[in-house]
């Protein structure tokens, strides 16, 4: 094991960020345009403003690099500013991007899709997950002539008021919206069964997986034979899982095909699109070929863009013609693997961990109690930003070189040992600069209410 350096890290000031911070909650409600981007997601006085990316790296309004995880919320898998999709962006858009007819592009990008998801018949672009998702619901409403939907208890699966009306953040949504939809837990088909007995489902909303929970034998199938039973649509969300755990998402994996799938995030390498896939006797009551009453299924201005269309296909490229769920997944591996020793060294493992698929990592940090502990992850995250460490979550792209891996394993044995002197002393008092962070979906401000400059 190396000595850790009793050195404090070298300076960093966010003078900058924190000016622009403050401007940016002056301007945009919540100071970020995804509650999950926001400035009480980090250290109070430590949420970088960047300014620029290359491969796995970031660059903030002051000057500091970071070896960046998390890659836009896990929308970019090939790195950022890769070039071979720019040059493809490139050459679309300099011709147009968005005209009065269909272009021949969305033919090839739809011919793209459909050959990595062999389950899905046809499918529809859009640019936000959250539209895929409403828009598979919606379905699946008109189609069963039902409208409960059962949703799995995993975090987030749209921004629409069916599934926000059931969290925390219920502000200004109806309660009978919200009472539409339904929980079941995840391997656990009693609970699920239970639901479809008792309620008429339209359908059964899910990640097949998690970076955490992998389904148990035959689960999945379960889940496909309860909604066959019941006359329910499975709709798999495969925001997170398509592109990371495999090209063609979570069904090619688990070999469970669904009714619909939605998908998003990494399908553009950062460029925005999203998009509902299904089978065909479904996916055609939102067009012309059908005499039952036609479904308002995702018709948006900016659906069929060219930029994005033309990153999507220069993506699918990259995935047929070289590894980066393979990459991503080493990258994952060689990180968990070193932090995991790190801790183990340290005598704090029970306290500090990286867990999950390896191309979809997250680390568990807890209290001298063993109680995950937002007070010991936001002084983890203020001692990796110190050193050049920016992420929620040590998800990984393809970019991330063994280089940058062990370069981060570095910085968190520096941080892993001021996190050692926390739990020594049984609090982060005196070690920790500001409030600690809160989950972004919750009901008020605090513990993060930010005074606004009229107060
Ligand atoms: C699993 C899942 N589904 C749906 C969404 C919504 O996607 P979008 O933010 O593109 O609307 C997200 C976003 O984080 C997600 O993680």
């Amino acid at each position: 094991m190396e000595p850790i350096s009793d050195d404090p890290p070298a300076p960093r000031r966010f003078t900058r960020s924190n000016e622009l911070q403050a401007r940016l909650h002056e301007l945009i409600p919540g100071g970020a345009h995804t509650y999950a981007r926001g400035a009480d997601q980090y250290p109070e006085f430590m949420a970088p403003i960047l300014v620029r990316g290359n491969g796995c790296r970031v660059w903030d309004a002051d000057g500091n690099g970071y070896i960046e995880y998390g890659m836009g919320l896990r929308s970019v898998t090939l790195g950022h500013g890769y070039r071979p999709v720019l040059d493809a962006v490139h050459r679309a858009i300099e011709d147009g991007t968005s005209f009065s007819r269909p272009t021949e592009l969305e033919l090839l990008a739809a011919q793209d899709f459909l050959a990595l998801v062999p389950g899905a018949d046809m499918v529809k672009f859009a640019k936000n997950g959250s539209d895929a998702t409403t828009a598979a619901v919606r379905l699946a409403r008109a189609a069963t002539g039902r409208d409960t939907i059962a949703v799995c208890d995993q975090p987030f699966f749209s921004v629409d008021d069916w599934f926000i009306g059931t969290t925390a953040m219920d502000s200004g949504i109806p309660s009978e919206i919200a009472e539409g939809t339904v929980r079941f837990h995840y391997n656990d088909l009693a609970s699920l069964a239970a639901v479809l007995e008792s309620r008429a489902v339209a359908a059964v909303v899910m990640e097949a997986a998690t970076a955490l929970a992998e389904p148990e034998p035959g689960f999945l199938q379960g889940v496909r034979d309860l909604c066959d039973r019941h006359g329910t649509l499975l709709v798999f969300d495969e925001m997170i899982t398509g592109f990371r755990w495999s090209a063609g998402g979570a069904q090619a994996v688990y070999g469970v095909r669904p009714d619909l799938s939605c998908w998003g995030k990494a399908m553009g390498n950062g460029f925005p699109l999203s998009a509902l896939a299904g089978k065909r006797e479904f996916m055609e009551l939102g067009g012309l070929r059908t005499d039952h009453d036609r479904v308002f299924l995702l018709s948006t201005t900016h659906g069929p863009e060219s930029g994005s269309l033309a990153a999507f296909r220069a993506v699918v490229h990259e995935y047929r013609t070289d590894d980066p769920i393979g990459k991503m997944e080493r990258a994952g591996r060689r990180l968990a693997a070193g932090v995991n020793a790190v801790a183990a060294d340290l005598g704090i493992a029970d306290y500090l961990q990286v867990l999950g698929r390896p191309s979809c990592l997250i680390f568990v940090t807890r209290d001298l109690d063993g109680r995950p502990s937002q007070e010991f992850r936001t002084l983890f995250l203020q001692e990796l930003l110190l050193r050049g460490v920016l992420g929620q979550s040590f998800v990984t792209s393809a970019a991330h070189t063994d280089a940058d891996i062990d370069e981060t394993i570095a910085a968190c044995r520096e941080a892993a040992a001021v996190y050692r002197k926390a739990i020594e002393q049984g609090s982060v008092d005196g070690l920790l600069d500001g409030r600690p962070v809160a989950p972004a979906i919750r009901r008020r401000a605090a513990p993060r209410r930010v005074p606004s400059e009229v107060e």
